[in-house]
């Protein structure tokens, strides 16, 4: 199966916003820490929430989708706190079964993480963090084992704003003894909405949406399960924004919010994009040639690294020369050498790329190297002459919610095959 991208006139009309990936996985993880059922709504029908369904089922969680956005999970209480291989080496977010294990059963036993393959992505973060709470840990090629009698609270000064490390630390936190303290926490929205839902089912946080979080824990009896909408993915509401940018399109790209993605708002604009924030969303439009900036991802409220593929396919077809900076992961600019086959002019030195405007990208076909570099090269298909076809899209399915779909659904000539 691969996606076939044509060349595409103006995009038009409205796209509504999935719920994030990167909330929905650890949302779901969450569900470890109390007995009960839980309904999520707003879930994106994406390949990695069936495979943390698979991961949650070999634990003791059992989970239906009730209808294509909605999944129910079970737990029951009877849980084995050792995760196979198979499941976790699929995705990253799996790591995010180490706090609430070690928090609720005093023991962990992972494999060690996958996801998207862009460079290392160590968990000693993650490990100095629950080492502080009590936790032991063995760490060797086949995974990570982890034990706790139990936790206590510390205060933990992260020397990154790891989004993993935050998410663990504060699962772990919510049945630790006494009160836990992350100094500069992650705090992206997905963050926030993990404090929602587990403020939700009974967990005691403060400083929820700022850089130190303050996790006050509870006794199990005092969790219980919830219902819960997932917040909307602000890297798929990015993508529909660059690709009505590209095309020099107007839609209204509905969920899209603008508070979520301010920096990138302003960077859209100062390349000539407009965006006006309404209720429920933002029109997005674009009538001239995009201007080239520079920019360089940051931790929330930076721009995000998930953006970078996107804004760099959106420097590849503006006017005058760009610099992009990745200051999170050095692997993530492999993806360039696909751009490259459209006809793009970027130079790759250390962890900038120099993105010089081309008038026009040739259709050609490339490969999806990871989720978000797979949606960008769809992205800038819709503007090179001719047919791009984009394979090894499993990559997009894992993160996108009928990206294909929803880009006809605005007038792109777009199909699987
Ligand atoms: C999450 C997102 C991913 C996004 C990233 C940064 C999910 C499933 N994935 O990944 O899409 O690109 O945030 O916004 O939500 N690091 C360490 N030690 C650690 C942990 C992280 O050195 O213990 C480093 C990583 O190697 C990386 C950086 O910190 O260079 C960012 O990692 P982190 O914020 O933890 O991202 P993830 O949670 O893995």
């Amino acid at each position: 199966m691969q996606i076939v991208v044509e060349h595409s006139e103006a995009l038009q009309g409205e796209v509504q916003v999935p719920g994030a990936k990167n909330s929905v996985l650890k949302l779901m993880a969450v569900t470890l820490l109390a007995e009960g059922e839980y309904r999520l709504t707003n879930v994106p029908d994406i390949a990695d929430v069936d495979t943390m369904c698979d991961l949650l089922r070999a634990l003791g969680v059992t989970s239906q989708r009730v209808n294509t956005h909605e999944l129910v999970l079970v737990n029951t209480g009877n849980i084995t706190p050792v995760a196979p291989f198979e499941q976790v080496d699929r995705i990253r977010a799996s790591i995010n079964i180490l706090g609430p294990l070690l928090g609720r059963y005093g023991s962990a036993d992972i494999a060690m993480p996958g996801g998207d393959d862009f460079g290392s992505r160590p968990i000693d973060l993650h490990v100095m963090g629950l080492e502080a709470m009590g936790a032991t840990f063995a760490l060797n090629r086949e995974g990570v084992q982890a034990t706790a009698r139990q936790l206590h609270g510390a205060h933990i000064e992260l020397k990154f704003p790891s989004v993993g490390a935050t998410e663990n630390i504060l699962t772990a936190a919510v049945l630790a003894r006494g009160v836990t303290s992350i100094d500069n926490a992650a705090r992206e929205p997905e963050i926030v909405d993990l404090c929602n839902m587990l403020v939700d089912m009974g967990a005691q946080i403060s400083g929820i949406g700022t850089d130190h979080l303050v996790i006050t824990g509870v006794q199990p009896e005092q969790l219980h399960a919830t219902d819960h909408e997932v917040v909307n993915d602000r890297v798929q509401a990015a993508t529909y924004m660059s690709a009505v940018a590209v095309t020099r399109g107007n839609v209204f790209v509905r969920g899209a919010r603008a508070e979520h993605m301010e920096m990138l708002i302003n960077r859209f604009s100062e390349m000539g994009v407009m965006i006006t924030p309404q209720h429920d969303g933002l029109q997005v439009s674009c009538n001239q040639r995009l201007h080239a900036i520079d920019f360089a991802t940051l931790p929330y409220p930076g721009i995000a690294t998930d953006y970078k593929p996107l804004l760099v396919g959106m420097l590849a077809v503006s006017s005058g020369t760009g610099i992009a900076t990745e200051n999170l992961y050095p692997g993530r600019f492999r993806y360039v050498d696909e751009l490259m086959k459209l006809g793009a002019d970027v130079r790759i030195d250390g962890h900038h790329a120099v993105v010089r405007g081309v008038e026009q990208l040739v259709g050609a076909p490339v490969n999806a190297p990871d989720i978000r570099a797979g949606a960008a090269l769809v992205v800038a298909g819709l503007v090179a002459t001719g047919k791009t076809t984009v394979s090894d899209i499993h990559h997009i399915d894992r993160g996108y919610d009928d990206l294909v779909g929803k880009l006809a659904g605005i007038g792109a000539r777009i199909s699987r095959q």
